[in-house]
């Protein structure tokens, strides 16, 4: 019997994973560095002592949906909620990409937006970011200008380098695409650690839309929520598009307790931008390059280490950082994620040690 053929757009394609290494410190998949506040725990126990288990869930998510929006001074129905915001960034490219669309990414950014294009029969045209990583208004006008894409990827803060663009950059964005039918994305997965976001543009007449998620702020990757603020009109397509009940009743009963421990996170948020600033101040004293991050991780080189080099001396010390020494335009680089204060320590003493050895 034949063996059924994968599709042949996405049959060689590699999927997105960072190893796993067995160490005792790892911080490369930029997750909160500490679980949930205990309380959240009881009221999910709660919630699955309560629910109706033989009842398909709350189809449209409205109480999560009505919380999110709260935190955010918005409506209910400009928010829409998925498995991740991954999910929500694929339901974005099925509803808006597919056969005979284009989507733009500036590179190097997140891996998933071309990746969830492709998977989508998107066509992916890639715009450069400057060598130092930033992202180039004349580069995104010539992509623009020159490919006409039906949605635009931005990423604020950026990953893997954590910069933010400048305050006005969506806003410019928008003023470039205003004569055609292109959507522009946020990715904000960080932009609670970050110090602007472009959640307040957000409005009827603008094509813009915002992605955000549980899995970094609120301590929540494990639970994959993610979640989209826009106008309800594309909010209302999503759910035209996404599967039925595709988000369950315990996630949703999770989602809103966690939104009732917002100032707990805004104190954990707070935590993690203070060590984000003491670990990079501390690398200013060490032979490294690092680039200004507003997220919960930052990008480094050494000045004299290879970047596989320093990533197996760094494993060789129990801890994992994301080696992004050979992808496109990040030569040599790797990326830590902020852990807590003793993670944080074992990553600088290990660092330093690493540095320290000479080259064999
Ligand atoms: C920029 C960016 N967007 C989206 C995601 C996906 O997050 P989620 O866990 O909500 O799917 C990540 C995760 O690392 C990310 O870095």
């Amino acid at each position: 019997m034949g063996r059924p053929r994968v599709r042949d757009d996405i049959a060689l394609r590699a999927g997105y994973h960072s190893p796993q290494v067995d160490v005792a410190i790892r911080l490369n998949t930029n997750e909160a560095p500490e679980s949930p506040p205990a309380g959240f725990e009881q009221r999910v126990v709660e919630a699955v002592t309560s629910l109706d288990w033989n009842r398909y869930p709350e189809r449209r998510a409205m109480p999560l949906r009505t919380a999110i929006a709260d935190r955010y001074g918005r409506a209910a129905d400009e928010v829409f909620v998925a498995n991740g915001s991954n999910e929500v960034l694929q339901t974005l490219m099925l509803t808006f990409g597919g056969p005979g669309r284009t989507a733009a990414v500036f590179e190097p950014t997140y891996a998933l937006h071309s990746h969830i294009s492709r998977t989508t029969s998107t066509s992916v045209v890639e715009g450069r970011r400057t060598d130092d990583l930033r992202l180039d208004l004349d580069e995104v006008q010539r992509v623009v200008e020159t490919a006409g894409p039906d949605v635009i990827f931005l990423c604020s803060p950026n990953n893997p380098s954590g910069l933010l663009d400048p305050p006005d950059t969506v806003e410019r964005v928008l003023e470039m695409i205003a004569d055609t039918d292109a959507l522009l994305v946020v990715d904000e997965a960080y932009g609670q650690f970050a110090p602007t976001s472009a959640v307040p543009l957000i409005d009827d007449d603008l094509p813009l839309v915002v992605s955000r998620t549980f899995s970094k702020t609120w301590s929540l990757a494990a639970l994959r929520l993610g979640y989209l603020l826009a106008p309800a009109w594309i909010v209302d397509e999503l759910f035209g598009v996404v599967l039925p009940y595709h988000l369950d009743a315990l996630k949703q009963a999770a989602g809103v307790a966690a939104l009732g421990f917002g100032d707990e996170m805004d104190r954990r948020v707070a935590t993690v931008v203070e060590e984000r600033g003491r670990l990079i101040a501390r690398l200013a004293d060490l032979p490294v390059t690092t680039w200004d991050s507003e997220a919960s991780f930052f990008l480094f080189r050494a000045d004299a280490v290879d970047g596989d080099e320093l990533w197996k001396r760094l494993v060789d010390r129990s801890v994992l950082v994301r080696n992004c020494a050979t992808w496109p335009g990040l030569d040599g680089c790797l990326r830590v994620t902020i852990g807590t204060r003793e993670e944080n320590d074992a990553f600088l003493a290990a660092l330093v040690d690493a540095l320290d050895q000479p080259t064999g």
